[in-house]
């Protein structure tokens, strides 16, 4: 017994350690010490409750891995609403919020509270008796969606907080995605030929709104708490007090928050986050600014939706207008056109813009945007340009209206617009364009992984006809002859390309089902279906059913899936892959039997030719492990440029380190 008792102790002692450096961490961004040291807490709290199951917490830190898929999220009803802000978008509007905030208090002082706004997503936690015990989206206000899943992966959001706090209570903030998060799941989303998001707010609200909490874990989410929406118990009287306690609490507050006195240094503020925004490690709309004392709160009321005690002061836009010269279509992967804006080049706020994204026609039609306008350009953040609106009183009755073209730009064949979609497509499944586009994602490094054939060779097999459709690059080996011939390819990069290809041949059933390149199949949904079955054979044939039996496949996936295999074309690009020998089976290798079983890896430092993602995916491909951190039972580290303090640490234990060129050596060769 006695010994149990000191178990329950150990753990709870862990827990206590890791959560403190978990909000050192994710909290205040100052750790106190190393990944490797916090790493073996972890491993210790995860062995310690693996072996002992019953003292295993909700709020433990072990729990935030993403629990099981859902098949819909459950409703929440908030017993409080959320409402939202009323805007100024000039130093005039905020006084005159102002104004109207003094009269309506007769007079009465008060001071205000400075926020930033952040352009995330907004949330509710409620805590019970110190536990988060639902998270949920606003919805309409009145009702959100139960996402506390996919919040309890948020590394910042706390489990639990310390036991003297109200019974329950109810923190609002804003989850969003700082700048470099949203560049690097975009890159990522890139590499793997999956759609791009817009904008960091885009990604954040698609992240959070994952069927699948596993998903969501796996995106550099972050919360900045802003207030409480209401409390079971004794509570600060003001918003700066309120964010104070907050922050004792564990919450993570914004460092911008200020407590000014008066409306001028409401507008000092504004100018100076205003001067700092692009600085700014995530993106903000505006500023918030608020009315201290609570009590004001109710006595100022509500306006439809919107409170008066707040208003959000907006940042003006990044804009800029220029001169339409023209619009181009492109053809993408899977037959869209896209249209898209040849500008006359214009700076928009320090960067150069020559081409905007158009989206689709109906886009086009809807803002009335013709060629030859003067239009309104903008840009937020790491997005793609965009265009708002044309300025119509510059028209000189010369602009002409965009027409999609009826027949495809690239091959000819004709252009269809499938009953309720946005997007025109080329019908011809062989169209070069198409062909090129998944040519390109085929060999991908998220994809076949196949080196050797970039953007402009692939141009080149296509042009010379050395390349029909994607399985006839398993065939260029008998066309070596021909092959050589081509510009730039010489007798020994040719070899390294055929045997490039010929290792592709045994790449994960996953990576196979998302180079077929059925619509809205990414590597995400890729991966389920090869979970759920055993080839290719066998998910061709599943019915729309069955498919729709997976959780997160709905009616959309389901019906490409079918229609894909109904396809004669497709059928035959299979036949021909298998007839080369690709693989299209789940493998039934042994873990032992690949080259790097056993070992484990850590990787420090920016590799040039890998994502940090591609290369563990690699490294896991051949039955190796990843760490995080550099321990004892570390068999190499590869070191990337500008490398961590864990090559310090492998100098120290006398770990193995291989440069990126070893590394790519030892991924070839297995050894
Ligand atoms: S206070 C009555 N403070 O802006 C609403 N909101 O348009 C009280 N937001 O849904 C909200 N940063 O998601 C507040 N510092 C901040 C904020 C903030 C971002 C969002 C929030 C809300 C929306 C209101």
């Amino acid at each position: 017994m006695e010994a149990v008792d000191s178990i329950r102790q150990r753990i709870e002692k862990l827990r206590e350690l890791i959560n403190y450096h978990n909000y050192r961490y994710y909290v205040l961004d100052s750790p106190e010490i190393s990944d490797a040291e916090y790493d073996e807490l972890m491993r210790e709290l995860i062995r310690l409750e693996k072996q002992y199951p019953q003292f295993i917490t909700p709020d433990s830190p072990t729990q935030r891995v993403g629990a099981a898929p859902v098949e819909a999220f459950g409703v929440v009803e908030h017993p409080v609403p959320l409402l939202s802000l009323g805007n100024a978008f000039s130093f005039e509007e905020l006084a005159a919020w102002h104004d109207r905030t003094k009269r309506l208090l007769a007079g009465q002082h008060f001071d205000l509270v400075c926020e930033l706004k952040m352009d995330g997503l907004a949330v509710a936690l409620t805590y019970v008796d110190g536990m988060l015990t639902t998270g949920a989206t606003r919805g309409d206000g009145y009702r959100g969606e139960d996402i506390t899943q996919n919040l309890r992966t948020v590394k910042s959001i706390p489990l639990s907080v310390p036991k003297d706090v109200p019974k329950r209570f109810e923190v609002r903030g804003e989850v969003y995605l700082s700048k470099e998060g949203f560049k690097r799941l975009n890159e990522e989303r890139a590499s793997e030929g999956q759609p791009l998001f817009a904008n960091p707010r885009n990604a954040a609200a698609g992240s959070v709104r994952q069927l699948d909490p596993r998903i969501t874990a796996k995106r550099p989410l972050d919360i900045y708490i802003y207030g409480l929406g209401w409390a079971e118990g004794p509570v600060p009287q003001t918003q700066w007090e309120t964010l104070e306690y907050l922050k004792q609490l564990g919450f993570k507050m914004s460092p911008y928050n200020e407590r000014v006195s008066d409306l001028q240094d409401a507008e000092r503020y504004y100018q100076r986050q205003v001067q700092k925004r692009e600085e700014l490690d995530f993106e903000a709309d505006g500023v918030v600014v608020k009315v201290n004392p609570l009590v004001l709160w109710e006595r100022l009321g509500i306006v439809g939706r919107e409170p008066r005690y707040a208003i959000a002061y907006k940042f003006p836009a990044i804009q800029a207008t220029t001169k339409l010269k023209d619009i181009g279509v492109n053809v993408g992967r899977t037959g869209s056109l896209n249209p898209y804006a040849i500008l006359e080049p214009v700076s928009v706020g320090g960067v150069i813009v020559k081409r905007a994204a158009l989206h689709n026609e109906d886009d086009i039609r809807r803002k009335d945007i013709r060629i030859g306008d003067t239009v309104v350009v903008q840009r937020a953040g790491e997005v793609i340009p965009e265009i708002v609106e044309p300025v119509t009183s510059l028209r000189t009755g010369d602009e002409k209206e965009f027409e999609m073209p009826a027949r495809c730009p690239v091959c000819g064949a004709e252009v269809i617009k499938p009953e309720g979609e946005a997007m025109h497509r080329c019908v011809n499944a062989a169209c070069p364009a198409q062909l090129f586009e998944l040519l390109k994602h085929f060999v991908s490094r998220g994809a076949m992984d196949i080196d050797g054939i970039g953007e402009s060779s692939s141009a080149v097999l296509l042009k010379d006809g050395l390349v029909e459709d994607v399985a006839d690059l398993y065939s260029l080996g008998e066309k070596k002859e021909q092959l050589l011939k081509l510009e730039r390819l010489g007798e020994k990069s040719t070899v390294n390309l055929l045997t490039a290809i010929n290792e592709s041949k045994n790449r994960p059933l996953a990576r196979v089902i998302f180079v077929l390149g059925i619509r809205h199949v990414g590597a995400e949904t890729a991966e389920l279906l090869a979970d759920h079955f055993s080839s290719v054979d066998a998910l061709s044939r599943a019915t729309a059913e069955e498919l729709m039996d997976i959780p997160t496949i709905g009616p959309k996936i389901a019906e490409s899936v079918v229609d894909f295999f109904r396809q004669g074309a497709n059928l035959k690009v299979i036949e021909k892959l298998r007839r080369a020998g690709v693989r299209l089976e789940a493998e039934a290798v042994k873990a032992r039997e690949l080259p790097l079983a056993g070992q484990e890896f850590v990787v420090t430092g920016k590799l040039e030719a890998f994502t940090r993602g591609e290369a563990e995916a690699r490294i896991k491909e051949l039955g190796g492990a990843v760490g995080s951190s550099v321990t004892k039972k570390t068999a190499y580290l590869v070191v990337g440029a500008e490398p961590g303090s864990k090559l310090e640490k492998a100098q120290a234990l006398g770990t193995k380190t291989l440069s990126e060129d070893q590394f790519l050596h030892l991924l070839e060769s297995g050894k």
